[in-house]
């Protein structure tokens, strides 16, 4: 079964809403999208990790970023480059996230 990704053009999030560095989850109910920022890079990823399954940030919505690079799954530690979604350390071995296609465009994120 795959997920079900946004139609392009969707809207995903207002830009301003994200923390930089940090992530959001989208505006997006079919499907959990997390969102991460940092700087001029704003990438998605379907918020779930590869390790148990579990979101990849905090019930809050809250997202650790480590060196403004890396995504840190709150549960167990993996670490992820936030522009390819590769794992670089933690428990998901060499797993990636699946990321999710988007761009901004007037202050939003959109699906692209
Ligand atoms: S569920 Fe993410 S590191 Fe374990």
């Amino acid at each position: 079964m795959s997920a079900s990704l946004p139609a392009p053009g969707t809207a995903l999030k207002a830009l301003d809403a994200i923390p930089d560095p940090g992530g959001a989850p989208a505006d997006y109910a079919e499907t959990p999208i997390l969102i991460v920022r940092s700087g001029e890079t704003v990438r998605a990823f379907i918020n779930v990790c590869p390790h148990q399954g579990r979101p990849l940030c905090l019930p809050s919505g809250r997202t650790l970023v480590s060196e403004g690079r890396y995504l840190v799954c709150p549960f167990h530690g993996a670490s992820f480059e936030i522009g390819t979604g590769a794992c670089v350390g933690g428990p998901a071995g060499k797993s990636a996230l699946k990321p999710v296609p988007v761009r901004v465009e007037n202050g939003q994120v959109t699906a692209a």
